[in-house]
């Protein structure tokens, strides 16, 4: 049998053009050589690289398995790299999602995001990689449900015998850092108790009750590792497609429904998630409102054919239209909850300070 592949997707923020809306063409350039020379020597099955406003993604192919060092600290070399591009040319937020200054093992906890799957290729293996902006790791609960866990959406969950029997969904309890699997469809009902959740509660894997890998999705919280407001842990998810998993179109009809996520304007606000092709990942209104784009690919003996623009398709403008009718009704709340986030959102940013400032002033009620 031929040797497991490894999908690794790791993604940051390290400089903003202009302000949070996109990537420095010169960034995305080095990323590319950079990454084209490590695959020249063999390190790198494939690799391709991309962006969702201000977040570069590396798309990469190895045999080296999850978590390798190599693979984390070329990741890591190459924002610090694309970093002193960003500073050179001034560009906004250069390094913000690198809160560490030294490499030591594994990219994780660093602020980079990370999701990384390893399977055996099968006949034929499609592969989704979705990217987001100006968003939290959350945003995926409600599609990655919807995808593997409701039937109303996923036919095969009905159709196909090999997806009949469901699905396993490990959550990430971020706040007390542990973790929980529930098996679907038995344990529905609980599952969507946390993850209705989706600041605190996340899913980060899913498996097939074969024990197939599914689906992976980034789950770092900048502001946990930081302690304070650093920009948004905007995510990535990988979703394996076809022949025992989701089709590819029910992979992407979740996202047909423009839901709220978090992390709009300062990563305080709610807005809806708007499905974008690559050319229109670019938020600029209130820098939003959030985005999502999906690349498709075949993976073929370690490569990665494509991608495909998949939110590039008309079948996607009514949600765009719906995403803006949302954002307009959101944005008329100016700086009134829900638009804005609640208290427990904001205390990595004014909050606290303005109620050190103001303390004096506070007067106990009878
Ligand atoms: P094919 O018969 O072309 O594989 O399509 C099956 C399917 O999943 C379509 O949604
Ligand atoms: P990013 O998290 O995408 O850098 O956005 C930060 C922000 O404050 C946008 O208003
Ligand atoms: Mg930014
Ligand atoms: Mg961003």
């Amino acid at each position: 049998m031929a040797d497991k592949i490894t999908l690794s997707v790791i993604k940051a923020d390290v400089g903003g053009l202009v302000g949070h809306t996109s990537v420095h063409p010169d960034m995305m350039e080095a990323a590319r050589q950079r990454l084209g020379k490590v695959k020249t020597k063999g390190g790198l099955s494939d690799f391709h690289v991309t962006r969702c406003g201000d977040d570069m993604e590396l798309i990469m192919t190895h045999g080296e398995g999850p978590d390798n060092e190599k693979i984390h600290k070329l990741a890591w070399d190459l924002f610090v790299e694309c970093t002193e591009i960003a500073k050179s040319l001034k560009l906004y937020g250069a390094g913000q999602d690198l809160l560490k200054d030294a490499f030591s093992g594994t990219i994780k906890g660093m602020g980079p995001g990370v999701a990384e799957i390893e399977f055996q290729e099968r006949k034929s293996d499609p592969v989704i990689v979705f990217m987001a902006d100006k968003t939290s790791p959350g945003a995926w609960n409600l599609p990655l449900f919807q995808i593997f866990a409701n039937p109303f959406n996923t036919a095969g969950l009905i159709i196909d015998p090999t997806m009949h029997e469901g699905f396993r969904f490990k959550v990430v309890d971020v706040f007390e850092n542990r973790s929980i699997e529930f098996s679907c469809p038995e344990d529905l009902y609980d599952l969507l108790m946390f993850i209705g959740a989706p600041r605190r509660f996340m899913i980060h894997e899913i498996y097939r009750k074969d024990g197939e890998i599914a689906a992976c999705a980034s789950t770092q919280k900048l502001s946990l590792i930081a302690g304070k407001y650093v920009g948004k842990d905007d995510p990535v998810v990988i979703v394996r497609c076809q022949s025992g998993f989701p089709a590819v179109g029910e992979a992407l009809e979740p996202f047909a429904f423009p839901h709220i996520v978090e992390g709009w304007m300062r990563g305080s606000h709610n807005g809806p998630l708007m499905p974008v092709s690559f050319e229109q990942a670019n938020p600029s209104r209130f820098d939003g409102p959030p985005r999502v784009i999906a690349a498709g690919f075949q993976v073929a003996d370690g490569q990665l054919v494509g991608p495909r623009d998949l939110f590039d398709d008309p079948a996607f403008d009514e949600a765009r239209k719906k995403a803006n009718e949302i954002a307009n009704y959101l944005r008329a709340h100016g700086p009134f909850e829900p638009h804005r986030l609640g208290l427990e959102d904001l205390e990595y940013t004014t909050m606290p300070k303005l109620m050190d400032k103001l303390a004096a002033r506070f007067q106990r009620e009878a």
